[in-house]
């Protein structure tokens, strides 16, 4: 294995961070070359009139998806300079109302440089800002409402709408058994808002919504070198999905796999009900 240590990735000195290639394999390379070479706003058209859909998790190694109620803690450098830079190549990001209140979501692009690489991607300077939400309990006090410069798009099953905010917002509103109608509602994100590529940020209880519906596409699953314990009965041992059991479970098939310090950093085809060939995927992944 050509695994290299971040210490040996990184030029003396500090600068870039580097992360080692392992599949496919290469040269450490900078996040922003790893996500340009993936082309992740280039990517065909999935079947059923929806966008090309990625999912973002991260995990302990004993699978918990947060540690005192946030993501934050088992998260690392390169995983939030990764989780930012998945930003900078797609049409919208999806978000459920609880990850937006937990982790108080703000301006999705507050890096003027990420503006410009979207710009020279062919993207609008800022993501479209999709929240799925039932109870539209979202405070003004959420700074992506306050923020002028955010195009948010509010996915409800409610008839009900939000405070007016400084924010520009939209509404997709489709309901089925009292719940936001997903593939509905990103059909309508594909037609009316032309969001051909969304990048999902969980969480988990949104997540697990869309993989039993075949919505996703594509997972990137972030590994982070710790053990937290804990149990399910104490409501402290959310896993990266929740909800019901998939049933049957969704197959993936590994399509790449970096490294840096002990993080180690999955990309996954998914599978079941509508997949994505694993050529169509290679041609624009990291390959060297
Ligand atoms: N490890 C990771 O990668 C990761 C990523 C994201 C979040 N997290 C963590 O996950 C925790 C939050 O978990 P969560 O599962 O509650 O978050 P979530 O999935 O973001 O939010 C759940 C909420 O989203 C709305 N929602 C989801 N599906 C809906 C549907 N079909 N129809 C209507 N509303 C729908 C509801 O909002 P309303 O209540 O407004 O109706 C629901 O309460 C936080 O601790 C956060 O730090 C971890």
């Amino acid at each position: 294995m050509n695994a290299q240590t971040d210490a040996d990735a990184r030029p003396a000195g500090g600068g870039e961070l580097r992360l080692g290639r392992l599949l496919p394999g290469g040269d450490p390379a900078t996040i922003p070359e790893i996500v340009e070479q993936l082309g992740l706003w280039d990517r065909t058209d999935p079947p059923g009139g929806r966008p090309h859909v990625m999912l973002n998790m991260i995990s302990t190694a004993d699978g918990r998806a947060s540690m005192a109620g946030r993501s934050g803690p088992i998260s690392g450098s390169a995983d939030r300079e990764l989780f930012h830079g998945l930003r900078t190549a797609v049409d919208a990001v999806l978000v459920g109302a609880g990850t937006v209140r937990t982790e108080r979501y703000g301006r999705l692009i507050s890096d003027r440089s990420h503006r410009d690489l979207r710009r020279r991607r062919g993207l609008s300077e800022e993501p479209l800002a999709c929240i799925v939400s039932g109870r539209l309990a979202l405070g003004e006090d959420i700074p992506l409402l306050g923020e002028p410069a955010a195009r948010v798009v509010i996915l409800t099953s409610s008839q009900n709408s939000l405070p007016a905010s400084a924010a520009h917002i939209d509404y997709v509103r489709a309901e089925r058994s009292g719940l936001f109608d997903l593939p509905a509602g990103l059909a309508e994100l594909r037609q009316r808002f032309a969001v051909r590529s969304l990048l999902c940020e969980g969480g988990p209880h949104l997540s697990c919504q869309l993989l039993a519906a075949g919505l996703v596409d594509e997972l990137f699953l972030s590994v982070s070198p710790k053990l937290a314990g804990g149990t399910q009965s104490a409501g402290e041992a959310l896993r990266i999905l929740a909800g019901g059991e998939l049933e049957p479970p969704v197959d993936l098939e590994l399509l790449g796999v970096m490294q840096s310090d002990s993080y180690v950093f999955l990309r996954y085809g998914v599978c079941a009900r509508e997949r994505v060939s694993r050529e169509t995927m290679l041609s624009s992944s990291l390959a060297s």
